[in-house]
């Protein structure tokens, strides 16, 4: 796993690809394998903007997933999670998170913000993520079928909270953040 570079622009346009059109919560009805040049634009954008924390994970030398974020500030921003089906439950997910939190706190973010599907999976894993790193859920947010959560990034939370990480949220101000870090 590593951070995006220019060498792998394609590999990551491959994974939006990827995210894109096979994942029901995110297909478009309209696009088609024939409108993959926007892909390319993105990923290549994202790798240039300096205030993305953007990783790529390979397995036997094939991309297998990415996570993509923002930080502003002290907000980190989570955008985008993806494991390819064939690499999941083997601890990928896991290995982007864990090192995208790490980026988050070494580039001074002290909240994480980010958006929930109602997907049983996804909140399996963000349960098990926020378990392995403890830290204070701040607040959420939901609509139907999101939930946007902010949680903390600040050292004593993480040392001193694990009660609350796994305790019922909050309700409060939460901010639209793409499909990423509940
Ligand atoms: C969610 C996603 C990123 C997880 O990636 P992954 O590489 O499979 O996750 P990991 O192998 O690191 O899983 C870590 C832990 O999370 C939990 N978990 C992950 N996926 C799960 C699932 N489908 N059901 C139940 N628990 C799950 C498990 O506790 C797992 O540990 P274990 O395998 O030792 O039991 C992947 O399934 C994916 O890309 N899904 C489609 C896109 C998506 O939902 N993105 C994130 C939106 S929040």
């Amino acid at each position: 796993m590593r951070a995006v570079g220019e060498e792998d622009v394609s590999a990551l346009a491959g994974l939006l690809i990827s995210m894109r059109l096979r994942e029901s919560w995110l297909r478009d009805p309209e696009l088609t394998s024939d409108d993959e040049s926007p892909f390319y634009a993105l990923a290549a954008r994202r790798a240039r903007d300096p205030d993305t924390v953007l990783l790529v994970a390979y397995g036997d030398g094939q991309p297998v997933g990415f996570y993509c974020g923002q930080v502003r500030g002290q907000v980190g921003r989570g955008i985008d999670l993806y494991v390819r089906p064939p690499a999941r439950r083997r601890g990928v997910g896991r290995l982007l998170v864990s090192a995208a939190l790490a980026e988050y706190r070494a580039r001074g973010a002290d909240r994480l913000v980010g958006s929930l599907p109602g997907d049983e999976g996804c909140h399996a894993f963000w349960a098990s993520i926020w378990t392995e790193h403890p830290s204070r859920l701040v607040s959420t947010r939901s609509t139907p079928g999101m939930e946007w959560r902010t949680r903390s990034l600040a050292r004593e939370a993480r040392e001193g909270r694990e009660g609350e990480a796994s305790g019922p949220p909050h309700r409060g101000q939460g901010q639209p953040a793409g499909q990423s870090n509940p």
